[in-house]
């Protein structure tokens, strides 16, 4: 079958291809977070059972996370709308990690061809192929509930930007820091929400490749931004606040209280279940002046104080002049590292696996 033009998106990107001839390897971390990746592939072919009926109508993912189901106006839902929400809102949140798992593959590649060291290369080639098995286990469960959404033009926008960047720190602070860390916090919510074991079963190997992924982007990160003249480090931290500010304009601000535009594959949903989005609209501003709150519910994780911004801190991607941007755009530079270091692999040469999470074989 020829390749389908109408669904492809061509970027024209400035990054730089880098060669090099140096074969040793003077960052032992990085070169045993590679071995480490290596013997730890797992194939969503062999290693699920996809025996396992899928019932979309049913909670695969709780929506109290959001509160949605506690307004009044989803309360009055006959039995069929709720089943109807249930399956498509979940598969508009499942729409966004496959579309993502595919910028992820994108942006590794990116950095395999980018990265100034052997080592880097090496780790970056093993996290392309992490994310090639990503889109392909989602794409599989995703088949099993037969509803697919495209994917959010915030989410499109911040991986674009991060793929249009001009230099690899950029891009492995875009994908390895921000959007990893906003899907480490959603996958680690989703491991503990869902009610199917397969879905549950993938969330954990994927979140066991993604606690690498996190651990790269501290290790490799952190030591060029150290090295980097002063104006370069500013312009990294620009990118970094700029990337920052996008996610939290487009999800309400870091708490999701404040105003966001509507995403169009969201209205989709609310019109496959015969909700109004003015009436939507209206019961979510009621319910914010009534003070319900999505609030995080104890046990879950929240990207952007436990992850995402302790992540850029941690590598000095935070400098005087951009903690200021911060501030100003009412952003709390958080820098606690107790989840983030939890979640992460320590990559401390042993291959011993987190001891929370299932082993293959
Ligand atoms: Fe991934
Ligand atoms: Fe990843």
């Amino acid at each position: 079958m020829p390749t389908n033009w109408e669904t492809a998106d061509i970027l024209k990107t400035p990054m730089e291809i880098c060669w090099q001839f140096d074969y040793d390897i003077s960052r032992e971390k990085l070169k045993n977070l590679y071995s480490k990746s290596k013997k730890l592939q797992w194939d969503a072919e062999q290693d699920l059972d996809w025996s396992i009926e899928v019932d979309p109508s049913k909670p695969i993912v709780s929506q109290t996370r959001n509160g949605l189901d506690r307004l009044p106006l989803f309360k009055r839902l006959s039995t069929t709308q709720r089943e109807t929400f249930v399956a498509h809102a979940t598969a508009h949140q499942l729409s966004q990690f496959l579309h993502g798992e595919q910028g992820a593959l994108m942006t590794a590649a990116a950095l395999t061809h980018a990265a100034p060291d052997y080592e880097g290369k090496l780790y970056a080639a093993t996290q392309t192929m992490d994310e090639a098995r990503h889109v392909e286990a989602y794409e599989m469960y995703i088949r099993k509930i037969a509803i697919i959404y495209p994917i959010s033009p915030w989410l499109k926008g911040v991986i674009d930007d991060t793929l249009l960047a001009d230099h690899w720190v950029k891009i492995a602070i875009g994908m390895n820091m921000v959007v990893e860390g906003l899907a480490l916090g959603a996958f680690h919510n989703m491991r503990r929400t869902t009610t199917c074991d397969l879905l549950r079963r993938l969330t954990e190997l994927v979140l066991r490749d993604e606690s690498r992924h996190v651990a790269f982007g501290n290790l490799y990160v952190r030591e060029t931004l150290a090295d980097m003249h002063q104006d370069d480090r500013e312009d990294v931290a620009q990118f970094s606040f700029e990337v920052i500010q996008s996610i939290a304009k487009a999800i309400g601000g870091v708490d999701g209280r404040g105003e966001r535009k509507p995403d169009p594959g969201f209205l989709r949903v609310l019109d496959e279940v015969g909700i109004d989005h003015q009436d939507f609209i209206r019961a979510i501003i009621e319910a914010g002046a009534a003070g319900m709150r999505a609030e995080v519910p104890a046990g879950q994780v929240h990207a952007f104080k436990d992850l995402m911004m302790p992540a850029l801190v941690r590598v000095g991607a935070v400098t005087e002049r951009s903690r200021a941007l911060f501030a100003e755009a009412g952003i709390p530079v958080w820098d606690d590292l107790g989840v983030i270091e939890s979640m992460e692999d320590s990559s401390s040469g042993d291959l011993s696996l987190d001891p929370t999470l299932p082993q293959t074989n």
